[in-house]
């Protein structure tokens, strides 16, 4: 517990900041994009490709962004401008900063859409779907009214706003204690009416028997991204985080209790939605953005009370997003108000409307405005196209530039002093040590220049 001396703010404790980190992690990452990626990229075999990005990369780079937040206990950018000063690292912190933004614009939307779904389950609209079509149309119907969509959009950044505004303690902590495990228990209920659907087979081996002759260089990039935006890393969150930490607050045992519980999260999702989605006549693994929205309100529809856990759920899901969007909107601030000496409400209120924005052709660009809805030469919709640019490739890039900065710059001998102050010193520390150094930097490195390969 450091006193907040500086004025920056910290957590209340430690529990509280596993919480918040936590709270950061398990989002729409989780339950909307995990699943939308496995079922573009094979399925199975991309599970397993995940799973190990998660432990032998994610984690690793977890607790450097941790390490290094707690060491500076600043924003990204002040951040290696303490440790490294007058470089050109710097700009990643910058590029950090940048990329929070717009995971920011299109994020909100996404989370639009997860609040339109509580009125629209309380409604009744999915109550006894006689066909899926019904559900598809109340989608596309919901995502491509301008208004609709713009106004949903609006809500969730204002909201977000309005958090980040109470500073780290009072908003962000609070939050994320009692609603979580509600929302985990939900989704057990999920998984069980699923899996035991008639038909249910199809998706579980779909999601657990491994197919290897459909990997190719865009199934690991789409792994190692997820794993990223899953866990928050890349953009320097969990370095802004990791500054609100104190010199005893254990490291090591807040980045592995945040990447379980998160990759946790994930896999259960994957769990409701495949073999439920099998059973859905007209339904691809393939569908893209919407898939969840389509299969889980059929899911929902086949529970008793299935009203009630429906609307809870989707309630759930928007204050997931929400403690996971108050920490991009909460790296870009704390940036404009170490660095640039805003006040925290003026950088909130001109960076949340910057986000806004940034957003709006995410918004449109789901029916509404035709020419934003599959941009020429990508043939995705503009909110795709943000997510793949900055999704995957910008967290991808930030994770390893940071890698390198601490296996080689900084150095994983200060990085582990760090450490120390609060861990005594383990295998567990020497091995991350290596994989920092070595395996980290290799395999994102291979992993892109791979990618470059296969499309020139
Ligand atoms: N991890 C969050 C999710 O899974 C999204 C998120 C919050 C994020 N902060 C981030 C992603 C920082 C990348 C970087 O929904």
């Amino acid at each position: 517990m450091t006193t907040p001396s500086s004025g920056r703010g910290a957590w209340g404790s430690r529990l509280g900041f596993v919480l918040a980190a936590a709270g950061s992690a398990i989002g729409l990452g989780n339950v909307w994009r995990f699943p939308t990626m496995a079922g573009k990229s094979g399925g199975a075999a991309f599970v397993l490709i995940y799973l190990l990005c998660v432990l032998f990369i994610g984690l690793p780079v977890l607790l450097a962004e941790l390490t290094v937040g707690r060491r500076t206990q600043k924003n990204p950018v002040g951040a290696f401008e303490r440790l490294a000063p007058e470089t050109g690292w710097r700009w990643v912190g910058a590029l950090g900063v940048l990329t929070g933004v717009v995971i920011l614009s299109y994020y909100s939307v996404v989370a639009g859409w997860t609040i339109g779904y509580i009125v629209e389950t309380l409604s009744g609209t999915f109550n006894n779907i006689q066909s899926p079509d019904a559900v598809t149309r109340a989608f596309t119907g919901l995502i491509g009214n301008p208004v609709v969509a713009l106004a949903l959009h609006a809500l969730f950044m204002a909201l977000t706003m309005f958090v980040v505004l109470g500073g780290v303690q009072g908003g962000i902590e609070r939050w994320t204690k009692i609603l979580m495990p509600v929302l985990f228990l939900i989704l057990i209920l999920l998984v069980i009416r699923s899996v035991t659907l008639d038909g249910a087979e199809k998706g579980l081996s779909f999601y657990l028997k491994p197919d290897f002759s459909q990997v190719t260089g865009t199934t690991f990039l789409n792994a190692m991204g997820q794993a990223f935006f899953s866990l928050s890393l890349g953009m320097g969150a969990m370095i802004t985080y990791g500054s609100y930490l104190s010199r005893r607050d254990d490291l090591v045992s807040s980045a592995v209790w945040v990447s379980l519980a998160d990759t946790l999260i994930a896999v259960l999702a994957g769990f409701a939605i495949f073999p439920a989605l099998f059973t859905i006549p007209g339904l691809e693994p393939t569908e893209g953005a919407g898939l969840v929205f389509l299969v889980l309100p059929n899911i929902f529809d086949k529970i008793p009370g299935g009203l009630f856990f429906g609307a809870g759920f989707f309630l759930l899901l928007a204050i997931a997003a929400l403690t996971s969007s108050i920490s991009l909107l909460e790296v870009v601030v704390a940036y404009f108000i170490d660095e640039k000496g805003w006040t925290r409400r003026r950088a909130v209120i001109v960076l949340g409307s910057v986000a806004f924005l940034l957003g709006v052709p995410s918004a449109l660009g789901n029916g509404a405005v035709a020419a934003l809805s599959r941009l020429p030469v990508v043939n995705q919709s503009f909110l795709d196209f943000m997510d793949m640019l900055f999704g995957n490739f910008s967290l991808t890039i930030g994770a390893l530039l940071l890698s390198l900065f601490v296996g080689w710059r900084w150095g994983t001998g200060r990085a582990l002093e760090e450490i120390r102050l609060s861990n005594p010193e383990t295998w567990f520390g020497r091995l991350w040590a290596l994989l920092i150094r070595f395996l980290c930097p290799l395999a994102i490195g291979a992993i892109l220049v791979n990618l470059i390969l296969e499309t020139i």
